[in-house]
């Protein structure tokens, strides 16, 4: 292996507890704590698994955090009831309805319905929309996290041809703006695309973020290119990879994200910093 790992693990540990220190300089002066409210509607697995690391990350960084867990045949109504309530919690600074939501209930009805102070996740509307006019405000978290982990290695992406593979609402999208933003020529590769190892193989930097274990070849990746693994797959052998064939692409790229331990523990501390944020924001401080 020729590339440099970028260990969003570490990197994302000292950014906690960077904001644990700034949580408990708040609360020593009397004030309360930020507080992060998740929705979890039905028993995705998956789902779970997050929500329970997300819960566990605001109890270490010292924040309030409430989880609504809502049975899988919970309606619309319900579910946008709980948002509505939440909205007026002033103990609470971001929300969050973790996705996929069970079929019956419309994801974008209740991301809209999410108050724009508290959407942590920067999936709103107005706050993609803030990103796309460059001047973001609460940014979605994943490609946000990656934004961080390409400063903290000092890499100046600035006129790269960038390949952003996948066109989710949550990836893709919002990671094609930020990149955009740090002036990338920016391309976004989906399943329609006709020659996709062809983009991969001019792209200097590459996010995969499409949910197929090891899609991307290692084959593939230009030498000394920036790879950026979004992708969390379980194998039925339990072995966890990410969208890239590791092994070959980190003979290939300068720099590379590890699956485990790369982008996903970003996106943790990444909700914290907005959680953090909205409380700011919504407190004046
Ligand atoms: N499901 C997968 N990733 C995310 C995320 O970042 N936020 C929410 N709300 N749901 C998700």
């Amino acid at each position: 292996m020729t590339a440099r790992l970028i260990d969003g693990k570490a990197i994302a540990q000292a950014l906690r507890e960077d904001i644990r220190t700034q949580v408990s300089a708040l609360r020593a002066q009397g004030r309360r704590a930020p507080g992060l409210a998740v929705i979890l509607v039905g028993a995705d697995a998956a789902s779970q698994i997050y929500v329970r690391h997300k819960h566990q990350a605001c109890e270490a960084a010292g924040m309030h955090s409430v989880v609504h867990l809502m049975s899988a045949d919970s309606t619309q109504e319900q579910v946008l009831a709980a948002v509505h309530a939440l909205n007026q919690d002033d103990t609470i600074d971001g929300i969050l309805v973790q996705l996929p939501v069970p079929a019956q209930i419309s994801g974008k009805a209740v991301i809209d319905a999410i108050a724009v102070a508290k959407d942590v996740d920067g999936f709103n509307p107005e706050n993609l929309g803030l990103l796309a006019q460059r001047t973001p405000r609460l940014r979605p978290c994943t490609p946000y996290g990656v934004i961080k982990m390409l400063e903290h290695e000092k890499i100046d992406v600035r006129g790269m041809d960038a390949v952003v593979i996948g066109q989710s609402n949550i990836v893709g999208r919002p990671m094609a703006l930020e990149l955009l933003m740090k002036s990338c020529t920016v391309t976004i590769c989906h399943s329609q695309t006709k020659d996709l190892p062809g983009h991969v193989a001019r792209a200097d930097l590459i996010v995969a973020g499409i949910g197929k274990p090891e899609f991307v070849r290692g084959e593939w990746i230009k030498p000394g290119a920036v790879v950026i693994d979004v992708g969390l797959n379980r194998l039925e052998s339990g072995k966890i990879v990410g969208d890239v064939a590791f092994k070959v692409a980190a003979e290939r790229a300068a720099y590379i994200t590890p699956v485990p331990g790369g982008v996903g523990p970003m996106t943790i501390a990444m909700l914290m910093q907005n959680t953090l944020e909205a409380y700011q924001h919504r407190t004046r401080t």
